[in-house]
């Protein structure tokens, strides 16, 4: 805790001369428009709220010279001239669509959210946009929820790794000053808002400790090591208290343990919903318990700013705690250089995505996506996929086959501005001498001529040497208020594949989803399934970029996906019952498993092929004892394995390292992923992948309230494999 707290004087110069109500301005954030919550935006009150140093920021407001307008009046005309500070909700893009983060999360390469961090920055800072409400990092076994399109799935080592590089794409390496073409990023939601109840928007969240220190908060750990600037609280209530009025994780966690010096700013009116909450009596009780919580900035509601005067007068809030807050946000302000430079330079307004940027979104949407299922249907070949570049026709038929509904939930301004490339037309290009077909089949969430749609795809099919179906979700079925029940392809999306499929002739079934999708009776039919994801502003030539083969698939299941809807929670990092099941527990009656349905899910989280194939050896350790005072002191072991590619193609594979502690006094996951790497191979070409295991990986939090990690005496499995669920050898090392 000695160390100087950046732009102390500055920021004390300042405090000494602010009045109380600029103080509790600085904590206001009004909207310009409501399109990201309820309500109708308050760009009426902000001009005036700004020209009396009443307001310290503003969302859903861009453009270079829209947001310099507004930031004149705060710099120019109120009476100390404290620059705004400006948010937005850039999640996978400005102007340049990336893949959605649960795609981005499939690569298993975290470079692909740091480059779309570092390209959405420069975007959106030339835009005057200062703050992305991102990087997302709720981890979540939820996929009726629908913001698992915004999330990296259900591990939590996947999710920090992504969370860690998003921000250092937004900000720039080290915590510091934050330059002029990057913006301060939020990890968001704190905390657990991925454990909804049943997947339903902003539901209810109860967690012990100990799940909450090993699941829902290392992302955050890892994004504060990264140095983010700010903390966006969460909706739900989090073991009875609401997240925005949690001091246990908003103080005691974040800003005492990891001693956080950013800001935490409330999600959207989330301070003024304790009141709905049954947690506040009313507004004044509200502002008290969120500002005395922890949270600093309020977002649209207004709670703080109206009441704060009379909390102070009469003890119910602190001046310390007022100052602090304030002193957070005044930090943002000069980390972003804002006091030097208030205004965006309107002449360097980047105003569209360039060929540099689509390139960059072309190969991160293929990097994203994940072959499923790669069977023949063709006694000529070994495998439907990659298709020959060759083909003289082709169908392409379903309800995204010529949609640019591609962009997916929480999409930037690009989304409107620039239409995503069709999977047609990226297959047009892709084979310019093959005859396409094309029939949308069926609409994509029901209703519609239906049976006329059908019969015209399944003659476009007959017509063709192989069909495309591109099927899935509306990116307005998933991000926020995007729950559903029912988590199978909506419509009649599956009884077209169906139709094709009766054909007898070879197709392959293209993904396009904002989640995992419980694929249905069609999925024994299909010879290939590949999963797109949305894949953003370059979807239609990633697409057939992978189709064809110009790029192999190397991606992976981020979450798992299952059977059915009723399966769901179903994940690989799960406890283990008294009666497990598996091929150890052959009693199918009595174990942890529904009568209707197979064991296990669908597909597995870490599950995805490639055009080639991959041979893993033996892992070694560096050792095989360690006790638990070395590994405190910081003590590792080495774990090793080689990978070969032993197919014809080059090729990606993501090599997996996973541990399970399997006797501890606090029952532990069947599997924990601890280590993973995407490595690219020469066909016949071999590497040796290594991993590093410590306390961390080994050790797990106990339920006490304060924090507590333990490393017990035993024995630990570890496995290198290519998915959660491959059948390897174990290695087992020793804690003595
Ligand atoms: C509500 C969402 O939960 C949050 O993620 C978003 O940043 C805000 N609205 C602002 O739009």
């Amino acid at each position: 805790m000695d160390r100087p707290v950046p732009y102390e004087s500055e920021i004390n110069a300042l405090l000494a001369r602010m009045t109380l109500e600029e103080k509790l301005g600085q904590l206001q954030q009004l909207a310009w428009t409501g399109d990201t919550g309820p309500g109708e935006g308050q760009a009426r009150l902000i001009e005036s709220a700004a020209r009396e140093g009443r307001l310290g920021s503003v969302l859903n407001l861009h453009g270079a010279r829209r947001t310099n307008d507004l930031q004149r009046i705060a710099v120019e005309e109120s009476r100390l001239g404290i620059p705004l500070v400006f948010g937005l909700d850039v999640i996978h893009g400005f102007w340049t669509t990336f893949p959605i983060s649960l795609a981005q999360a499939a690569s298993f390469d975290p470079d692909i959210a740091r480059l779309d961090a570092e390209v959405s920055a420069r975007e959106a800072r030339s835009n005057g946009v200062h703050w992305a409400f991102s990087p997302m990092m709720d981890v979540t076994r939820e996929p009726r929820w629908g913001r698992v399109s915004e999330s990296s799935g259900e591990d939590p080592y996947l999710t920090a790794a992504f969370a860690a590089a998003k921000v250092r794409g937004y900000e720039g390496e080290g915590g510091g000053p934050i330059a002029s073409d990057r913006m301060a990023a939020c990890a968001k939601h704190f905390v657990a808002y991925g454990a909804v109840e049943g997947g339903r928007e902003y539901n209810t969240v109860d967690v012990s400790e100990s799940r909450l220190r090993a699941l829902h908060l290392p992302p955050f750990r890892a994004a504060v090591d990264a140095g983010v600037a700010t903390v966006m609280a969460a909706f739900n209530t989090l073991s009875g208290i609401p997240a925005h009025a949690n001091a246990h994780a908003l103080t005691d966690i974040l800003k005492r343990d990891w001693d956080f010096d950013g800001v935490v700013v409330s999600d959207w009116a989330g301070v003024a919903e304790l009141i709905p909450h049954g947690f506040a009596a009313d507004p004044a009780d509200a502002a008290r318990l969120a500002l005395n919580a922890g949270i600093d900035m309020e977002m649209v509601s207004t709670c703080i700013a109206d009441r704060g005067e009379e909390l102070l007068a009469n003890g119910h809030i602190s001046a310390e705690r007022l100052d602090d807050a304030v002193a957070r946000i005044l930090r943002l302000k000069f980390r972003l250089g804002l006091f030097e430079h208030p205004y965006t330079d309107e002449r360097a307004e980047i105003s569209a995505p360039s060929a540099e940027t689509r390139r960059s979104a072309r190969e991160a949407a293929a990097r994203s996506m994940v072959l499923l299922k790669n069977d023949s249907r063709s006694v000529s070949r070994d495998r439907l996929l990659p298709l020959s570049p060759d083909i003289t026709s082709i169908a392409v038929v379903g309800p995204f086959a010529d949609s640019t509904d591609l962009h997916g939930a929480w999409a930037g301004p690009g989304a409107d501005a620039f239409p995503a490339v069709t999977v047609t037309e990226g297959i047009r290009l892709a084979v310019p001498g093959a005859k396409i077909g094309y029939a949308k089949g069926v609409e994509s969430e029901g209703g519609g001529e239906a049976t006329p749609g059908i019969a015209e795809a399944v003659a476009a099919a007959e017509a063709s040497d192989v069909t495309v179906i591109v099927v899935g979700e509306p990116a307005g079925l998933s991000g926020e208020g995007g729950s559903r029940s029912d988590i199978g392809l909506p419509g009649e999306q599956g009884e077209l594949i169906e139709a094709i499929a009766r054909t007898g002739r070879p197709f392959v079934v293209v993904l396009t989803c904002g989640r995992p999708l419980a694929l249905g009776p069609w999925l024994a039919s299909a010879p290939a399934v590949l999963v797109a994801w949305h894949p953003g502003l370059e979807a239609g030539h990633a697409i057939a970029d992978v189709l064809f083969g110009a790029v192999n698939p190397g991606g992976k299941l981020p979450a798992s996906f299952p059977r059915t809807t009723g399966q769901v929670p179903i994940h690989y990092n799960h406890e283990n019952t008294g009666r497990p099941c598996g091929p150890d527990h052959q009693d199918p009656r009595y174990g942890a498993r529904y009568l209707d349905l197979d064991h296990g899910p669908e597909f597995p989280f870490g599950h995805g092929l490639s055009y080639t194939t991959f041979a893993f050896g033996e892992p070694t350790l560096t050792t095989f004892t360690l006790s638990a005072g070395e590994l405190l002191d910081g003590a590792t072991v080495e774990v090793s394995v080689t990978v070969r590619n032993t197919g014809d193609r080059d090729g990606d594979e993501v090599v997996q390292l996973y541990v399970h502690d399997p006797v501890a006094s606090l029952v532990q996951p069947v599997r924990r992923l601890r280590g993973f790497q995407r490595v690219s191979l020469a066909a016949g070409q071999s590497t040796t992948v290594r991993f590093t295991l410590g306390a961390e990986d080994i050790g797990f939090w106990t339920n006490a309230p304060e924090g507590e990690f333990v490393i017990e005496q035993g024995d630990i499995h570890v496995y290198v494999a290519n998915s959660s669920q491959a059948e390897v050898p174990m290695r087992t090392l020793t804690i003595k």
